[in-house]
């Protein structure tokens, strides 16, 4: 398995569909809003995770009543019930994968397919049993389940192996030894400006505002990009940090994510001020 899955990762023969699907999603999702709320910036979490939990409940569940006898009916609600949550969980996925890099895509582009097959056979699934054929119905809803199962596997491989919409910055706190650390000399922190330092080997951005100072890991948690070549931006009244690299947008006061693809909070470090030299401390 972990050589197919290496195969997938470095199928460069599925760039050229996966990037035309690509700007068919980023202009069809539209506007930034509705990506937001799909990515699950407003939750704090990836939304697409949540929303699989509803289908594959259903879908399990019909496959142990149709095991049982006298639960047509049953197994039929659930079928529906999952075959119809399935769309707005993969539309979802959809957005989520279109923020994702090239080696993601491609396992991405497959774990889609793989589901979409799944979907399709629980269509087939429900409409055979709505027409009283339960036993074609049960079969493709068995092999329904065969197919998101396997496209469940891929959906592991991408969060697990390949952290993707995981926060991949978090771990820079397990780099950071316990205690005050000095960061800097407040003559010589400008008003305003993102800065760059060090907190052991771990780079961390600052920006003053006023006596208060913010130190942020530099670290993008979508996929690492440099914060502190980002832009600062009001939003909604906040100043924020913008990621250079995909547009992620992170509150300075706070480290709130406020648009995504990140739908994760950037991490920011306590602080105190003695003898008029900034310090801050793991979390
Ligand atoms: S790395 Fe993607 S938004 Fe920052």
């Amino acid at each position: 398995m972990r050589a197919l899955l290496t195969k997938i990762e470095r199928a460069s023969g599925l760039d050229r569909f996966g990037d035309r699907l690509q700007q068919t999603v980023q202009n069809v999702l539209r506007p930034q809003r509705v990506r937001d709320l799909l990515h699950g910036v407003w939750l704090g979490h990836p939304l697409h995770p949540a929303m699989v939990q509803l289908p594959v409940g259903a879908w399990i569940s019909a496959a142990v009543l149709d095991l049982m006898p006298g639960q047509r009916k049953a197994a039929t609600t659930l079928t529906a019930v999952g075959t119809l949550s399935a769309l707005p969980a993969a539309v979802a996925g959809l957005n989520d994968w279109a923020g994702l890099a090239r080696d993601q895509r491609r396992v991405g582009l497959v774990h889609a397919a793989s589901n979409s097959v799944g979907l399709a056979l629980y269509g087939a699934s429900l409409a055979a049993r709505l027409s009283d054929r339960h036993r074609l119905g049960r079969t493709l809803g068995w092999l329904g389940l065969s197919a998101v199962g396997a496209g469940a596997y891929l959906g592991g491989h991408l969060a697990y192996k390949q952290g993707a919409q995981v926060n991949v910055s978090v771990s820079d706190l397990h780099l950071i030894s316990d205690g005050w650390h000095p960061v800097a000399e407040m003559t010589n922190l400008p008003q305003r400006q993102l800065l760059t330092r060090k907190v052991d080997d771990v780079s961390v951005i600052l920006y003053r505002h006023g006596d208060d100072v913010t130190v942020m890991l530099e670290r993008c948690p979508h996929q690492s990009g440099p914060l502190g070549e980002g832009e600062v931006r009001e939003v909604d009244g906040h100043a924020c940090v913008v990621c250079p690299w995909h547009g992620s947008t992170f509150r300075l006061n706070g480290g709130e994510a406020v648009r995504g693809p990140s739908p994760n909070d950037q991490q920011v470090l306590p602080t105190r001020i003695v003898d008029g030299r900034l310090e801050a401390r793991l979390p």
